[in-house]
């Protein structure tokens, strides 16, 4: 095989987690390289627990280019690493890799896909709001810093087992106005943006939350996404909010991150957020 043959090969890159078969990174990773004219192929690999190493590994020495990393791998990613990224040492977690020089290179885009899908696609200015962030697991710390540098008034991390909220916030205390509590602690509070990060919706749950929260211009984002609107997203029309938005932007903008980091090109994000709401039968609205 000759370079000139090897010069018309795809790039290969994947997602690796488990469960992987319902992922929808390979849709959304073909369709930017179909709009930017990218010549990679993107395949979900499923992990079994304890072989993430061996996965990567493999990847890597068969001449891959970058993976994703999900549920549930993004610590032990990190913690494999032989680089990370100044924002994914912050939130502890990888969920997105790149092989260069032999080596590989960590980072997080899940925050930055966040923060555009609120300020950029649902047009929501952060800098001087109060915000409630619901959750103080891996998803919340992963938000945390990309949050704070929109400079908020404040931050309040609200957690069901309030001590893990406290300490989050402890640790990220020097980036922001940040505090931490338990949820009965909240009333009385009321907030311009709600954000959930718990894995409440995952059991078609939310998290027992105050009746008075939300103001009439309040909005409500649910960092999950599915068919139907999720149990926060009911609860949120339900108690007055002016609008509620689902994870799927926030899907879609953290792989755009990370094809901007593989590739150098950026692709527009809109018209693939559309089609996958399509997709997955969702009304599209505006
Ligand atoms: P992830 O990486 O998805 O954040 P995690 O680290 O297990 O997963 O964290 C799950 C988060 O969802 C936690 O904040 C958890 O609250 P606790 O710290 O008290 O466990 C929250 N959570 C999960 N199910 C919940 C429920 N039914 N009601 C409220 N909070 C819930």
């Amino acid at each position: 095989m000759t370079d000139l043959f090897d010069f018309d090969k795809p790039a290969r890159y994947a997602v690796m987690g488990n469960p992987i078969q319902h992922s929808k990174s390979p849709r959304i990773h073909s369709l930017f390289a179909q709009q930017t004219g990218q010549n990679i192929e993107y395949s979900a690999i499923q992990v079994d627990p304890g072989g993430l190493e061996q996965a990567i590994g493999n990847f890597h020495a068969s001449g891959g280019k970058g993976l994703n990393i999900t549920v549930p791998f993004k610590r032990t990613a990190w913690e494999l690493m032989d680089e990370l990224s100044e924002r994914a040492r912050l939130a502890g977690a990888v969920n997105t890799i790149l092989f260069r020089n032999g080596s590989s290179y960590g980072d997080n885009t899940d925050g930055i896909g966040l923060v555009r899908d609120i300020r950029d696609n649902h047009r929501i200015d952060l800098r001087g709001k109060n915000i409630l962030l619901l959750g103080a697991g891996g998803a919340a710390r992963g938000v945390l810093e990309p949050l704070l540098a929109e400079n908020p008034a404040r931050l309040v991390i609200a957690n069901r087992t309030p001590d893990r909220a406290k300490s989050l916030a402890r640790e990220f205390g020097e980036l922001g106005e940040v505090s931490g509590c338990g949820l009965p602690a909240l009333m009385g509070q009321r907030f311009e943006l709600v954000i959930n990060a718990t894995a409440a919706s995952l059991a078609g749950e939310i998290p027992p939350l105050p009746v008075n929260l939300l103001t009439g211009d309040s909005y409500c984002y649910d960092m999950m996404y599915g068919m139907e609107p999720t149990p926060f997203m009911r609860w949120a029309e339900q108690h007055g909010a002016a609008k509620t938005v689902d994870g799927l932007g926030m899907l879609v903008e953290q792989a755009a991150e990370s094809f901007y980091l593989w590739r150098g090109v950026r692709p527009v994000t809109g018209a693939v957020i559309n089609t996958l709401r399509h997709e997955l039968g969702q009304h599209v609205k505006g």
